[in-house]
C-alpha cells in the first residue's frame, strides 16, 4: 500500500485532470504524427515534457509498507538519462528563444534561459552522483515552468495550489 510520495510529479498529475476535462469539452486539434513538431504546444508537450519528467522520475522517494524506495539512479545508464535530459532541456530552451516562439518578450527569453540553469544543474548532480541535489534541480525546473505558465499562458491549466505542488 501507498503511504506517501515525495516526487516531483504535479505536471502528470495536472494532465490527469486536462485529459478529463477534455474528454468533457471538445475535441484537440488533431495533428498527424508525421507533421513537423512546429507548434509551440508540441515543444511543451512531449518534447520538453518528457525531458523533464527523466528528472522527476528520478528523485525522490515512493514510501510503502514494503519500505521505501529510492528513485535516485542507481546505474550508469541511469545518471547518463540524466545528462541527456539536461542536454535536450538545453537544445529545447534555445528552441523557445526562437523568434517565432518568444516574440522577442525579454521575459519570455529569461525564463526560457532558466530552463538551463536548471537542467545545468541537473547534469552536474549526475556527474557528481548526487541525488538530493538531482531532487533540488528538479524542483528548481519545475518552478521555471510555473513561473513562465503563470505569465504567458493565459488558458494555463497549471494552475495547480503549492499544497498539491508538494
Ligand atoms: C518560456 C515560457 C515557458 C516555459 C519556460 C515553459 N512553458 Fe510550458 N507552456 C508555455 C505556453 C505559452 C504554453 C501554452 C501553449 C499553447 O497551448 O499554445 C505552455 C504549455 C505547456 C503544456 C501544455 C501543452 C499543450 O498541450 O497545450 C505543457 C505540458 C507544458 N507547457 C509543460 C512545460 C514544462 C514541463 C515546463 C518546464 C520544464 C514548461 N512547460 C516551461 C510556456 C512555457
Amino acid at each position: 500500500m501507498l503511504l506517501s510520495v515525495r516526487v516531483f510529479s504535479p505536471v502528470r498529475y495536472c494532465m490527469a485532470v486536462c485529459a478529463s476535462m477534455l474528454l468533457i469539452g471538445c475535441a484537440p486539434n488533431s495533428t498527424s504524427e508525421t507533421e513537423e513538431p512546429s507548434t509551440l504546444a508540441h515543444v511543451m508537450d512531449p518534447l520538453l515534457n518528457d525531458a523533464s519528467e527523466v528528472f522527476w522520475d528520478s528523485a525522490g522517494f515512493i514510501d510503502t509498507y514494503e519500505g521505501t524506495t529510492d528513485l535516485t539512479p542507481t546505474t550508469e545508464e541511469g545518471w547518463q538519462s540524466i545528462i541527456e535530459a539536461a542536454d535536450e532541456i538545453t537544445r529545447l530552451s534555445a528552441v523557445l528563444q526562437e523568434e517565432r516562439y518568444s516574440l522577442n518578450r525579454p521575459a519570455w527569453n529569461e525564463l526560457s534561459q532558466m530552463l538551463v540553469v536548471a537542467s545545468d544543474r541537473a547534469r552536474q548532480s549526475a556527474h557528481d552522483r548526487d541525488g538530493a541535489e538531482l531532487f533540488e534541480a528538479g524542483a528548481q525546473l519545475y518552478q521555471v515552468c510555473v513561473a513562465c505558465h503563470q505569465s504567458f499562458w493565459s488558458n494555463n491549466r497549471f494552475s495547480i495550489t503549492e499544497s498539491e505542488a508538494q
